[in-house]
């Protein structure tokens, strides 16, 4: 790794997957946190997922960031640090490191540690000038980061990831977010709209099959980091739109009763029982917006798509 890349550990990954697994896993309705989908094949899979032709969110909201950098640029002002969570292939900030004005340092913080580093290194070599900070870390809780408080930052989290969350995670998560900045600084946010349930389903129902290879892998993540037992091939994938929700919901079922051991644990699972591995909530700009305003923030202006498809919204750290 280049000197202008430094990396930074915040994670050991194996004790709280260990414990977070077996949780989920022991409930009545079983589930799996999704940030276990990203291992260096999961996060792979995903960047394959963005390829796809039913996934529209990554290529709209890519075409909304090209559209109207230079706005976007203007609206933020200048700024010094610009942090990105779940910064995954790292593709979508080059709109931003291409417009922000006085940009001096970039700090993705990602789960995914070798993906993260090696998307740092290559980012370094277009961005000879920029000090890249590279956070292995879990945003889901709050995280101290290697910035300087006093000094203008702005947080970039793309790809409706904070969709994953619900919407009292995803609350407070934006207040987390906002103890690490200060007045005045922002909070630039990719958010999926609310739109017909075809287009919803088709896009987590790939015909490629590339989604199941994804919602799979989580097994597969924990064969190899818990030493379990998981068998892929009998269990299958399940998405759908739950229009009550506002969510999509991502679900591995067995196909058979089965016994499963995590690290010496037994999970016995009957034919069709499902584990509840992902939701991917979608917000109208009105939800959206009240969210931030009611979470640390004030909502200053959004973009969209002509079809209305997707959103990036801009919010302000308010005053306390
Ligand atoms: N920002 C990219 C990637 C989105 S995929 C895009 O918009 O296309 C979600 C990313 O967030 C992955 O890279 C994954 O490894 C990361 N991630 C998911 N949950 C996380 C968590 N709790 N903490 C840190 N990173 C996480
Ligand atoms: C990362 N996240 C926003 C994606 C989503 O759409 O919820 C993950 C994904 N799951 C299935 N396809 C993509």
């Amino acid at each position: 790794m280049s000197s202008q890349v430094k990396s930074y550990d915040l994670y050991t990954m194996q004790q709280k997957m260990l414990e977070e697994v077996i949780a989920g896993l022991s409930k009545p309705k079983k589930t799996l946190h999704a940030k276990y989908f990203y291992d260096q094949t999961g996060s792979e899979l995903f960047e394959q997922i963005t390829q796809q032709p039913e996934y529209y969110p990554t290529r709209t909201e890519l075409t909304i960031l090209m559209t109207h950098q230079t706005a976007i640029a203007d609206r933020i002002g200048p700024v010094h640090t610009l942090i990105e969570y779940g910064s995954g292939s790292s593709r979508k900030i080059k709109s931003l490191l291409n417009s922000l004005h006085q940009l001096e340092e970039y700090v993705p913080i990602d789960i995914s540690k070798d993906y993260l580093l090696l998307a740092a290194t290559e980012l370094a070599k277009d961005y000879p000038n920029l000090k890249i900070k590279a956070v292995c870390g879990d945003y889901s809780t709050p995280i101290t980061l290697p910035v300087d408080p006093l000094l203008k930052k702005v947080i970039f989290f793309p790809g409706s990831t904070i969709g994953n969350f619900d919407p009292d995670e995803a609350g407070r998560f934006l207040q987390n977010s906002a103890q690490l900045l200060k007045d005045g600084d922002g909070f630039l946010v990719g958010v999926d709209t609310k739109k017909e349930p075809e287009l919803l389903n088709l896009a987590y129902n790939d015909g490629a099959g590339v989604t199941k290879a994804f919602n799979l892998n989580i097994l597969k993540h924990i064969n190899t980091v818990l030493a379990g037992t998981f068998d892929p091939s009998c269990f299958e994938h399940v998405a759908f739109y739950n229009e009550e929700e506002g969510r999509i919901e991502m679900h591995i079922k067995s196909q058979i009763d089965q016994t499963v051991q995590v690290s010496g644990h037994a999970f016995t699972f009957k034919e069709g029982e499902t584990i509840h591995t992902e939701n991917s909530y979608k917000y109208s700009i009105e939800e959206f917006q009240l969210l931030a305003n009611t979470n640390g923030f004030r909502s200053v202006t959004y973009w969209t798509d002509p079809n209305g498809h997707f959103s990036v919204h801009y919010l302000e750290k308010t005053s306390t």
